[in-house]
């Protein structure tokens, strides 16, 4: 039991508990193999606990360009996906996770890629702070990558699901994808069954990649708390 008067435990701000699963993660990373990594705030430092260990692995499948550059800047060998069919683990960060590891992501616009590296790994590590742990799906704006000439009717679909769905930006134009396409980010959807909305949505003519993540759950996730790292498992 604490003492009443002994000090507080300190209360770890949001990108300290970021590196602690960063560093958490650590733990999941296979000696000798190749890891794929996510994108975001979270997966930064990853990237950068991934870096003391660099001697240890072979490399890295990245998921987006941002991440790719960070990787290649700390001296870890950055492969193809193509050239590497079968993954044991990859490191991701989420937007929302629930608690059978159903994420949305996509707020850092890499989900097609994020989706693809998920893929083909066999287990998927999510990295988050405890605020992104969620009863259900849907708070978060829902990210979805479409070809640009299907964005209007895509935008339609949602809003007669009762969702407000909006091109997102950056400097005043749409923002434009690593794969060349835009983004529309839906407002006001209750994601009741994860894994038949990702179904449905995914077979819109058009969508190249809708944010939610329930084919390619996570298995772990280490959540950043105020008391330590959290593990779930799903
Ligand atoms: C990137 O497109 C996203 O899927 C990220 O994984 C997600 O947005 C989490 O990012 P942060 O770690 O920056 O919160």
């Amino acid at each position: 039991m604490t003492h009443p008067n002994s000090p507080a435990a300190p209360i770890l701000s949001q990108d300290e508990l970021k590196t602690l699963v960063g560093l958490a993660a650590l733990q999941y990373v296979v000696p000798g193999d190749i890891v794929g990594v996510g994108t975001g705030s979270t997966v930064n430092k990853f990237i950068d606990a991934l870096a003391t260990i660099k001697d240890q692995i072979k490399g890295a499948v990245s998921s987006s360009e941002a991440s790719t550059l960070r990787l290649k800047a700390l001296g870890i060998p950055v492969l193809d996906s193509n050239d590497v069919p079968h993954l044991s683990v990859y490191i991701d960060g989420a937007d929302e996770i629930d608690g059978h590891g159903h994420m949305v992501k996509g707020g850092g616009a890499a989900l097609t890629r994020e989706k693809i590296v998920a893929a083909q790994s066999a287990k998927f590590v999510c990295i988050a702070d405890e605020s992104k742990l969620v009863d259900k799906l849907g708070k978060f704006p829902l990210p979805v990558e479409v070809i640009p000439m299907a964005a209007q009717r895509i935008i339609a679909q949602f809003a007669a699901m009762g969702g407000q769905a909006t091109i997102r930006l950056k400097d005043g134009q749409p923002l434009i994808t690593d794969n060349g396409q835009i983004i529309v980010d839906v407002l006001g959807l209750q994601i009741a069954d994860p894994l038949a909305f990702e179904t449905q949505v995914s077979q819109w003519p058009g969508v190249v990649t809708v944010g939610v993540f329930a084919h390619q759950k996570a298995q772990v996730c280490l959540l950043g708390t105020a008391t330590g790292v959290k593990t779930l498992t799903f």
